[in-house]
């Protein structure tokens, strides 16, 4: 079995992974290969991330890896919070309050863009449009691979579902009524940036060991 270390400790996405790449690969954690610190993940791009972390691992250990960075992009909030996701609403990475910062920040929005208009200002109108990208950074003999997944939507007005993660409960996939909490993991896994970007780069893996053993 080939070996690759994914730069996570969270048990939900390694499980993703394996699936998504399947019986011929083991993946193991940074733990598992010594790293027990946290990395660190100080970039201005989700592609800066994920090759910051990805990075880390292979210099410490020499060893195939990959590491991935996800962003959530609001079209009324100019593209926030993009790299800012999961700190949205402080360090503290909770998800609750970064939803309600969200919301709150987009209501605020909507009413400025209103006001403009009854000004008789023209501002384009509001959207609630939104979408998930994930950049996965793979290292693989110490040549360095790209991979990008997009899961287009928009944002709910209120909470609904308390399937999966993060921000599932706000955010409606572009082809659904129902928000990512209400269609949970099942579904949302099938469609997700995550997915799209892991299924590419499982694809190329597969090529690659197919051509060069
Ligand atoms: P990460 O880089 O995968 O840890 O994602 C950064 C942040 O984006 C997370 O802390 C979540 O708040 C949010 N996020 C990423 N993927 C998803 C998703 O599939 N659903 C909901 N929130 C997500």
């Amino acid at each position: 079995m080939r070996k690759l270390v994914f730069a996570t400790g969270n048990p939900g996405k390694l499980r993703e992974a394996a699936e998504i790449l399947g019986g011929e690969f083991a993946l193991v954690t940074p733990a598992q290969v010594g790293i027990t610190e946290e990395i660190p993940e100080t970039g201005h791009t989700l592609r800066a991330n994920s090759l910051q972390k990805a990075n880390y691992i292979y210099e410490k250990t020499g060893l195939d890896c990959f590491a991935d960075d996800s962003g959530l992009e609001v079209d009324i909030l100019g593209g926030a919070p993009g790299v800012e996701t999961a700190r949205y609403a402080g360090p503290s990475h909770d998800s609750e309050a970064n939803m309600t910062k969200l919301l709150t920040e987009m209501a605020r929005r909507e009413k400025e863009a209103a006001m403009a208009r009854t000004n008789g200002q023209s501002t384009p109108k509001a959207t609630r449009g939104a979408r998930f990208r994930t950049s996965v950074t793979l290292i693989l003999g110490g040549e360095r691979h790209f991979f990008d997944g997009v899961m287009e939507g928009s944002i709910a007005k209120e909470r609904r579902g308390n399937g999966g993660f993060g921000y599932d409960p706000i955010f409606i996939p572009a082809g659904y009524t129902q928000t990512n909490g209400e269609l949970g993991e099942e579904v949302k896994n099938t469609i997700s940036h995550r997915y799209k970007a892991l299924s590419a780069m499982a694809a190329f893996l597969k090529e690659s060991y197919a051509t060069k053993p």
